[in-house]
C-alpha cells in the first residue's frame, strides 16, 4: 500500500501521480508544478525539449479524467511551456491566458553574470491556464459548444430569429449565442433554459427532444453550467502576478538550507485555486513538491489529492499539512 496522510479531505500520496489518477475524485482543478526540464532535482529532465514526451502520459490522464468543469493551470518556465503547449491542444485543452510571474529584480540582484550569459536576467515563470472544452458527439461527428447549439436549433425548423423571442430579449440571442463568427458567447444558464424550453415546445414534433445529451430529456440549467470551467474574477488582478519568490517564514528550510528551489507562493497558487473552483471540488497537484496546492486546498475547504514521488520532498510535505496553521499568522493566502 503507498504511503499517504490525510486531512479533513486533503490526501497527499507518496508515490507516482501516474499510478494514481485512477483513484482520484475527477478534478475541477489541476495544479500542474512539475518538471521545468532544467536539471533541477531528481527526475528532472536536462533540456526542456525532453518536456514534451515527459509530459505526454501525464496529459493523456488528466484529458481522460478531466470534464469541461476542469481547468488546468500549467507552471513552467516560458521555453518549458512553450514545447509542451502543443501536447496539451492535441489532447483538447484550450488555451485561455498565460500569467506571468514577476519574482522582482532582487530575484536576480548579484546572482546573474549577463554578460558572459549574453542576456537579460530572468526573473519570471508562466503560469497558464487552460480549460477542457466540451465537445458534442452528432452521428459520431464531433462538435464545439457553439456549433452544436446553432445545430439543434436548425433541427427545430425554427427561424433562427425566434431565438431572440425564446431569450425575452430583442437581438441579443441571435447575435450572441447563435452566431458563428468569433464574437460567440456561452449562453448562461437561465438564457439556456428559456431556449430549450421554446424549442422544445414549438420545435418540430420529429426531432424532439432538442439539447439532449442523451435524446431522452433535454440539458437542465444545472446540467448546461457542468459544461463549463467555473471562473470568478477577482478585481485588480491582471495577467502579471509581481510577487517575490517564497521566503521568510513561508520558506520550508532544513539546516538553513532550502528543502525544495520550486516552492511556490501560497499567494498565487491559493489565486488559482480560488479563481477556478468552490468549496467542496477536488483539486489535483501531481507534482507536489511541498505540496502547496494542498495546503491552499485545505485553507479553501477544498479537497485535494497530491503526490510526491521523492521522499526528501514527501515527508516535509506532510508535515506542512500536519502543521501549516503556522502560516496563518504571517496572512499568506
Ligand atoms: C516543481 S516541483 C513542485 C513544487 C511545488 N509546487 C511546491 O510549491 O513545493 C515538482 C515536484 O514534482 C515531483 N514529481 C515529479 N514527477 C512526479 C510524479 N510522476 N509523481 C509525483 N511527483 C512527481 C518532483 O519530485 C518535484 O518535487
Amino acid at each position: 500500500m503507498m504511503e499517504s496522510y490525510e486531512r479533513d479531505g486533503v490526501i497527499i500520496y507518496a508515490g507516482d501521480s501516474l499510478d494514481l489518477y485512477s483513484k482520484w475524485e475527477s478534478p475541477v482543478v489541476i495544479i500542474s508544478d512539475g518538471p521545468y526540464g532544467v536539471g533541477g532535482y531528481r527526475g528532472d529532465p536536462p533540456t526542456s525539449e525532453c518536456l514534451r514526451e515527459w509530459y505526454h502520459p501525464h496529459i493523456e490522464k488528466w484529458s481522460e479524467y478531466s470534464t469541461p468543469m476542469t481547468t488546468l493551470w500549467f507552471w513552467n518556465t516560458e521555453i518549458g511551456w512553450a514545447n509542451v503547449h502543443p501536447t496539451l491542444v492535441e489532447h483538447g485543452w484550450e488555451y485561455r491566458n498565460c500569467h506571468i510571474w514577476d519574482k522582482g529584480i532582487a530575484h536576480i540582484a548579484g546572482n546573474s553574470n549577463s554578460k558572459t550569459l549574453r542576456k537579460f536576467p530572468v526573473a519570471t515563470e508562466v503560469c497558464v491556464q487552460y480549460t477542457k472544452k466540451a465537445f458534442f458527439k452528432v452521428d459520431s461527428i464531433q462538435m464545439d459548444m457553439q456549433q452544436w447549439l446553432r445545430y439543434e436549433w436548425e433541427r427545430t425548423g425554427l427561424p433562427l430569429y425566434k431565438t431572440n423571442e425564446a431569450c425575452g430579449v430583442r437581438n441579443a440571442a441571435t447575435r450572441k449565442y447563435f452566431t458563428k463568427d468569433h464574437l460567440w458567447y456561452y449562453p448562461p444558464p437561465e438564457a439556456f433554459e428559456k431556449i430549450v424550453e421554446y424549442a422544445n415546445r414549438y420545435g418540430s414534433e420529429d426531432g424532439k427532444p432538442y439539447f439532449s445529451l442523451d435524446g431522452q430529456i433535454p440539458i437542465t440549467g444545472r446540467g448546461w453550467t457542468k459544461l463549463r470551467s467555473k471562473f470568478y474574477c477577482e478585481n485588480g488582478i491582471t495577467n502579471v502576478w509581481r510577487e517575490p519568490a517564497v521566503r521568510g517564514n513561508e520558506r520550508l528550510k532544513k539546516e538553513y538550507k532550502c528543502i525544495h528551489n520550486n516552492q511556490k507562493p501560497l499567494r498565487l497558487i491559493s489565486l488559482c485555486i480560488r479563481s477556478s473552483s468552490d468549496a467542496g471540488d477536488a483539486i489535483w497537484e501531481p507534482f507536489g513538491g511541498l505540496c502547496s496546492a494542498a495546503i491552499s486546498a485545505h485553507e479553501l475547504k477544498r479537497k485535494c489529492y497530491a503526490a510526491e514521488i521523492n521522499d526528501e520532498y514527501f515527508k516535509p510535505a506532510v508535515e506542512r499539512l500536519k502543521n501549516y496553521d503556522i502560516y496563518q499568522e504571517f496572512k499568506l493566502i
